[in-house]
């Protein structure tokens, strides 16, 4: 048996300022239609919210980020917005999510909000309202219309594929009834893309930012936050097959494109103008950590999803390499590292872990795909994973039910299935449902209490009854307590801003580090490894094997 000595070798670490609350928080994702439904129609919603935050007061979370609850025809599961201002009657009112907000800060807990800035709803006024006016409009001129291509303009103005699959343009008919111009969607058809280059645009999302930060939201979480600028001449551009629906091979005509940063910087000097600590969080998939890391520069957003991390294989080397380049690239703008593991859009880790195949993001797994993971040891892995993050200096973020050890649900029927990428695809790909099947609270109630009625909008498995969070709530060794106990030490210990030093010369297939007080060491091999000398334990993610760590197994020792 191999086993850890504990000398180390100094790696830089950002030092949190205490204001700066974004840079080591512990945020918990919360999807609103899936969490807790207090109407019982089988779609959650915030007073639902509302009534459940204790148990995330209980969990040791400091801040919640919501998936959109605006106005919405739910075509995208609410990230095609009608309306910026409003909530959407599924969901409740503002006078609802203004009682959510104040029980959430009553206990404590901040709370981020989605904004979804490059395409609105099919269903917004302006959409409507460019449809109805003429090519060339100031109407037309806040989203991306073109004329297309051929004799007739039947062809699409170039080849971009949309992100959920088909292509990325479509045709209207004009109010004349004759065949018109087309529109850009990177995202669905009832997606269209807006013009960012149109001051209008800019003005208009000012102005939605301030009607959030003026009822007093702790910050924001900007969807596609690489997307909002195109390149001038739309260029064809083709993914490669089978490559990670968010992603892509760089460069590529519609992410990451210069001038994007332009609108985070602007956003900054807003959030500045307010009293204080707000914060931008940035969904930008992009392939590097180093590219990723453009969009903490000090004058533009605070956080950005760690993407390559969440995308790295249940392998030590990979692990290893995506930390120390994350550590350079994130550090080297002065920003923290923001971890993550699960969200709405990728398959659960408990299950992702354990796949057999490969599984492009946003592909999702289903009742045909190979390589279906086996849940036991992709529950392992996920425990191991998780209590290694929790370690990381940084912010990182929770999914809703992952504190459950929640797998991907991966039997959902057909006729089941909401996802937009399950339709344009014609079913190749299952697209994200089984991530977001409502989570269970009570084991015996209906719908395991996610609401009163039994309804829910995506069927609820019969293996969770066991992972329902009152069944787990009085076992010490339920990922549930392991949950409650990383968010303890995390913050007794002060992990989350402590310095970072790799273990120098840990077996291979550890990864094995020191953070602050706490020393780390994960075995992703296939033989256990000995604890040093004398070693306190102060958490483990399953039982040790006498004084080893067993294969997929992760612990925190105390540093005395
Ligand atoms: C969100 C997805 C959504 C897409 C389009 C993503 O990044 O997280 O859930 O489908 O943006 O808005």
């Amino acid at each position: 048996m191999t086993s850890v000595e504990l000398s180390v070798e100094s790696a830089p670490a950002a030092q949190a300022s205490p204001r700066e609350w974004w840079r080591t928080a512990a945020i918990y994702q919360i999807y609103p239609r899936s969490f807790a439904d207090a109407n019982g129609d089988g779609i959650g919603d915030l007073p639902g919210i509302t009534s459940r935050l204790d148990a995330l007061r209980d969990l040791g979370v400091d801040a919640i980020w919501l998936s959109p609850f605006m106005t919405s025809p739910q075509k995208d599961a609410g990230y095609d917005v009608a309306d910026y201002c409003d909530v959407d009657p599924l969901f409740g009112t503002l006078a609802d999510f203004d009682a959510m907000l104040a029980a959430a800060h009553e206990r404590g807990i901040r709370v981020i909000v989605d904004l979804v800035p490059n395409h609105s709803s099919d269903q917004h006024a302006w959409f409507q309202a460019a449809l109805a006016a003429a090519p060339g409009s100031p109407e037309r001129a806040r989203y991306m219309f073109r004329d297309g291509q051929g004799e007739d303009g039947e062809l699409p103005p170039n080849n971009w594929q949309s992100v959920f699959g088909g292509p990325a343009w479509t045709r209207i008919t004009e109010a004349d009834g004759r065949p018109g111009q087309w529109y850009l969607h990177l995202f669905d058809s009832s997606q269209p893309d807006f013009d960012w280059a149109n001051p209008e645009v800019q003005e208009e999302f000012r102005r939605i930012l301030r009607f959030w930060l003026d009822r007093g939201v702790d910050g924001f979480r900007v969807d596609v936050a690489h997307g909002l600028v195109k390149h001038d001449e739309l260029p064809d551009y083709m993914p490669p097959e089978d490559s990670d629906s968010m992603g892509g091979q760089e460069p590529v005509p519609y992410w990451g494109q210069e001038g994007v940063h332009e609108i985070y910087r602007d956003w900054h000097r807003l959030l500045e103008e307010y009293p204080g600590d707000r914060a931008l969080c940035a969904e930008a998939w992009m392939p590097t950590a180093e590219e990723t890391a453009l969009w903490v520069r000090p004058d533009e957003m605070h956080q950005a999803f760690n993407f390559p991390y969440l995308m790295a294989e249940w392998d030590a080397e990979q692990l290893h390499e995506v930390i120390d380049v994350s550590f350079e690239a994130f550090g080297g703008v002065g920003a923290p590292t923001t971890w993550v593991l699960s969200n709405h859009d990728v398959i659960r880790h408990a299950s992702r872990l354990a796949l057999g195949a490969e599984h492009p993001q946003g592909h999702g797994i289903g009742p045909l795909s190979k390589g279906k993971p086996d849940p036991v040891v992709g529950l392992r892995r996920a425990r191991a994973a998780t209590t290694l993050m929790l370690a990381l200096p940084g912010s990182a973020y929770l999914y809703q039910g992952e504190e459950l050890g929640l797998p991907e649900v991966i039997d959902l029927p057909d006729d089941a299935r909401q996802d937009p990428t399950w339709f344009r695809t014609k079913g190749e790909r299952y697209g994200r449902d089984g991530c977001r099947v409502p989570i269970p609270w009570e084991a015996d109630a209906p719908a395991y209490g996610f609401n009163a009625t039994g309804a829910s909008w995506l069927p609820q498995p019969a293996e969770w009854h066991g992972l329902a969070r009152d069944a787990q709530d009085a076992d010490p060794a339920s990922t549930l307590n392991l949950y409650r106990a990383l968010l303890r030490l995390r913050r007794e210990h002060g992990v989350a801003a402590a310095e970072f030093s790799w273990i120098e010369d840990a077996p291979a297939d550890t990864v094995a580090f020191r953070s602050g007080p706490v020393t780390v060491i994960a075995n992703l091999g296939a033989e256990p490894v000995a604890l040093p000398a004398g070693a306190r334990v102060l958490v483990s993610s399953a039982p040790l094997e006498g004084d080893a760590v067993p294969t997929d197994t992760a612990v925190w020792l105390a540093n005395d």
